[in-house]
């Protein structure tokens, strides 16, 4: 069935659950003659409204690719420069998410990061942990491989414990140990930049998850081209392996 003939109230579904690959801070300080901290800067500008944008287009979800497991092997003086960002972001922030109900989630190995990264990171997400409507998750030192080393880590000690019986096994009982547990999946993956390839980012949780890349750098990334990608999503048939048919009866019989 083509896609036109598609029940409206599929058309407009927006994505509950929305992740960013944000990309592309160096080449739009790169173009401007500006060193590679200037475009994380204002990456960091692009954050703040992206955040109040995917609210209002009816996003409850928006998680955020901040900093990979990888990110580290970037030259020392990026890494401190972009911990020192974040820090700043965090602490000029925190009223912000108070003021307008927003909860702060982290996911990564958070652990790892400077002493000032965390305790403002807790202090937000313990100010903000009663909010229900919208959800920022940022991934910090965040990498799908990383991920799957400690849930499996978990998974073990919960068999060694006799919590999980070994011949329980199931995605769902492995799930609990991902940073990821009690989330929803993503429906919609963006990268910016223009790279066409997902870095270590949500790799089980996207398993059905729709992508959306596009050329725009991060720095230059607006409300319209969420609400574009956000349309874009919204055209797309999900089958989750099932026929075309099976997932919209309707269309099929008309
Ligand atoms: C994304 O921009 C920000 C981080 C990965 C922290 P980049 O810094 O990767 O920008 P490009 O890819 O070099 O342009
Ligand atoms: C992915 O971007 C990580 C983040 C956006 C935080 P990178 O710029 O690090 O990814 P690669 O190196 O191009 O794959
Ligand atoms: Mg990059």
């Amino acid at each position: 069935m083509p896609h036109a003939s598609k029940a409206p109230a599929e058309r407009t579904a927006v994505p509950r659950h929305v992740a960013i690959i944000m990309d592309g801070n160096g080449r739009w300080a790169r173009q401007r003659g500006l060193p590679r901290i200037e475009g994380h800067r204002r990456g960091v500008e692009t954050v703040r409204t992206v955040t109040f944008a995917a609210r209002d287009l009816g996003v409850k979800m928006l998680t955020l690719y901040a900093f990979s497991a990888e990110n580290w092997n970037r030259p020392k003086d990026e890494v401190g420069a972009l911990m020192g960002l974040l820090e700043l972001y965090l602490r000029k922030e925190l009223r912000t998410f108070v003021r307008d109900r927003v909860r702060l989630m982290t996911i990564g190995r958070t652990e790892d990061l400077p002493a000032g990264v965390r305790r403002h990171l807790a202090a937000t997400v313990e100010a903000t942990k009663a909010f229900t409507d919208y959800t920022l998750v940022l991934a910090l030192n965040y990498g799908s491989r990383t991920e799957a080393a400690d849930a499996a880590r978990g998974y073990a000690a919960a068999v060694c414990s006799g919590s999980q019986k070994l011949d329980d096994a199931s995605w769902e009982a492995f799930a609990r140990h991902l940073y990821t547990s009690g989330m929803p999946d993503p429906d919609l993956v963006i990268r910016t930049s223009g790279e066409t390839r997902v870095s270590n980012f949500l790799l089980l949780q996207a398993a059905y998850a729709e992508f959306f890349f596009t050329p725009v750098l991060w720095p230059d990334f607006t409300k319209a081209d969420l609400a574009a990608a956000i349309a874009d999503y919204a055209r797309r048939e999900r089958r989750y392996g099932l026929t075309s048919e099976q997932v919209n009866p309707a269309a099929a019989a008309e």
